[in-house]
């Protein structure tokens, strides 16, 4: 089969819209009907990069995204857009024809290449470009925890530099817009910056799965799971090529290292030589690969080319192997060549959190073993306690270990009403507390609209303290009295001599959460 990578190159973003069609459906009826100010100024750049007879692909995608976001709109000349689009949408069948060798389906819906942005500003030219591509999961999601652990510490010139496009990988448009409603309230700033982008595929995108070989023992799900997977990555790659310097494939599950991204930077600068074809910031499946961005063209066909065939990972070897291997060589020499290719960089910055698989009922346990330990948690000595929860707690962090000070709690998501409760062996006068929740690498997993709530051993104490005229304190629904809550993911206080000494102390969420929780210092201090 003949590679024509250039080809390739205009899938998507890079559109060439030869524009004499323009010139030649130009009438004066559609000039006087340019009333939308963005529209006369699309039509204007359109005219304008006609007269550079310079089609550059990164001008027209961008006009391309804005033409799609217009015609949705009531008071747009709709026929302008529309027949706009719809031209352009027939020269991509006619312009680039491999992709419609790989995915012959797309021929009878030639606008499907073209990305639905739910969220986004567009911008290009920095030089970090992160895809994160998320599907519907039946269990846990973690995409919030894994977008505040990204940008925990970037700095804004990092911030400015870098966009991490969140690819929902799913065609039903209720859950799309959940998902870009999600990323708005959590991260509004972000958005409104242009650093976060929420795309989808169009709803005519994915081929019939139904009709797949069965390969390499893999039940029909999971060839259904990883050929969605090869057109998923295709797709974030192809969307993502313009818009900087280096682009890094990433999961919605994932932890980030602080620093990572200047530390990446720095090493790619340091690199002597050019050679390279991927550098790996984790060792884990796809997490953290770098590519250059003008590689992904190439490596995007070679995706598309055998997605039916083997799973992704397989496929980036494969590209190694075609480029690096002499078959008259043996393996050992194979494996050389290919490691001259894809540059490790240690300790990895990236680690895998998902205990889920998108794949349902595939169970991942892999871990990054370079990933390093960081100072995770605070230990603490406790007095002895009965402690319980209604969270459900991930791995072996346990509440139980992280009272006794060896672990950190990490909780899957808490809707209102969760609690922790440490329930005291014996009554005892507790003078302060302090719960702090997140951690360095999890920062974004804390407690929010959470109380610090304490049940003391005499319970006529209690009536006097938030009964009466002038309440001192608030009671909880039951027989608890609410001392403090978490602010920033922190609770620290002390408490009143008065209401020694302590049955039991807790704490309780009071609204649904978008984040699991992590609870990395608990300190019950004593007089
Ligand atoms: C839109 O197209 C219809 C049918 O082709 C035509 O009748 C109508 O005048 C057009 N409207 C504008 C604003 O150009
Ligand atoms: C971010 O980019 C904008 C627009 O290019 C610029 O005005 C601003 O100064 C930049 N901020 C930083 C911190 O680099
Ligand atoms: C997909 O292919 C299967 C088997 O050929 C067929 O039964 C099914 O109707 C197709 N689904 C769609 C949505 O075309
Ligand atoms: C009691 O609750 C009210 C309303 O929620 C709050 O404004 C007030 O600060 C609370 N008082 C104490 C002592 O916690
Ligand atoms: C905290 O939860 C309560 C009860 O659900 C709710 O009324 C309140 O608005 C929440 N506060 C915040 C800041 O989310």
């Amino acid at each position: 089969m003949r590679l024509t990578p250039a080809k390739l190159g205009c899938l998507l973003a890079c559109v060439f819209l030869s524009l004499t069609w323009f010139t030649a459906n130009n009438g004066n009826d559609e000039v006087d009907s340019l009333h939308h100010p963005e529209m006369l100024h699309l039509y204007e750049r359109l005219l304008a990069a006609e007269n550079r007879g310079d089609l550059v692909s990164r001008e027209l995608s961008g006009i391309l995204v804005k033409l799609r976001k217009l015609s949705k709109l009531p008071h747009t000349s709709s026929n302008i857009t529309e027949g706009m689009l719809e031209r352009s949408h027939s020269l991509l069948s006619h312009r680039l024809p491999n992709a419609y060798i790989y995915l012959p389906h797309l021929r009878e819906h030639p606008g499907s290449l073209i990305p639905n942005v739910a969220l986004g500003l567009g911008r290009t030219g920095v030089s970090l470009v992160f895809g994160i591509p998320t599907v519907k999961r039946q269990k846990q999601s973690y995409l919030v925890s894994t977008l505040n652990s990204l940008l925990y510490d970037l700095s804004p010139s990092e911030r400015n530099d870098t966009v991490i496009i969140i690819f929902v990988a799913e065609t039903d448009a209720e859950y799309v817009n959940s998902v870009a409603e999600l990323i708005k309230k959590n991260f509004p700033k972000d958005v409104l910056s242009g650093l976060l982008e929420v795309v989808s595929p169009s709803q005519y995108f994915y081929p019939n799965f139904s009709r797949l070989r069965e390969t390499f023992g893999d039940s029909k799900e999971r060839v259904k799971w990883r050929t969605k997977q090869n057109l998923d990555y295709s797709f974030l790659m192809l969307y993502a090529q313009d818009k900087g310097m280096y682009y890094v494939q990433l999961e919605d599950d994932i932890v980030a290292k602080p620093g990572y991204s200047q530390a990446m930077k720095t090493y790619v600068r340091s690199l002597t030589s050019d050679d390279w074809m991927f550098l790996e910031f984790s060792q884990l499946g796809f997490i953290g690969k770098m590519f250059r961005a003008r590689d992904l063209p190439m490596i995007a066909e070679f995706f598309l080319m055998f997605h039916k065939d083997k799973p992704i990972d397989w496929l980036l070897d494969h590209i190694l192997w075609v480029k690096a291997c002499n078959p008259e060589k043996d393996a050992k020499d194979c494996n050389n060549q290919k490691d001259l290719l894809k540059l490790r960089y240690k300790p990895s910055l990236f680690q895998h959190v998902g205990l889920h698989s998108s794949l349902p009922g595939k169970l991942q346990q892999l871990k990054d073993k370079d990933f390093g330990k960081l100072p995770q948690f605070t230990g603490h000595v406790n007095p002895p306690a009965v402690v319980s929860t209604s969270l459900t707690h991930y791995q072996q962090h346990t509440l139980d270990r992280a009272y006794m000070g060896e672990d950190f709690f990490w909780g899957l998501t808490p809707v209102a009403k969760d609690y922790i409760l440490f329930s005291f062996s014996k009554p005892c006068a507790v003078t302060g507390y302090l719960f702090r929740s997140g951690n360095i690498e999890t920062n974004g997993d804390q407690f929010y609209n959470t109380t610090v709530e304490v049940l003391l051993s005499d319970s006529s104490v209690r009536d006097r303290l938030v009964g009466g005229q002038s309440p001192q304190f608030n009671s909880s629904s039951d027989d608890f009295i609410v001392i403090g809550s978490f602010l920033d993911g922190v609770a620290e206080g002390k408490i009143d001599p008065q209401m020694q000494p302590i049955s039991a102390l807790r704490l309780v969420v009071h609204s649904n959460s978008d984040v699991w929780v992590l609870l990395s210092e608990i300190f019950i201090k004593l007089s």
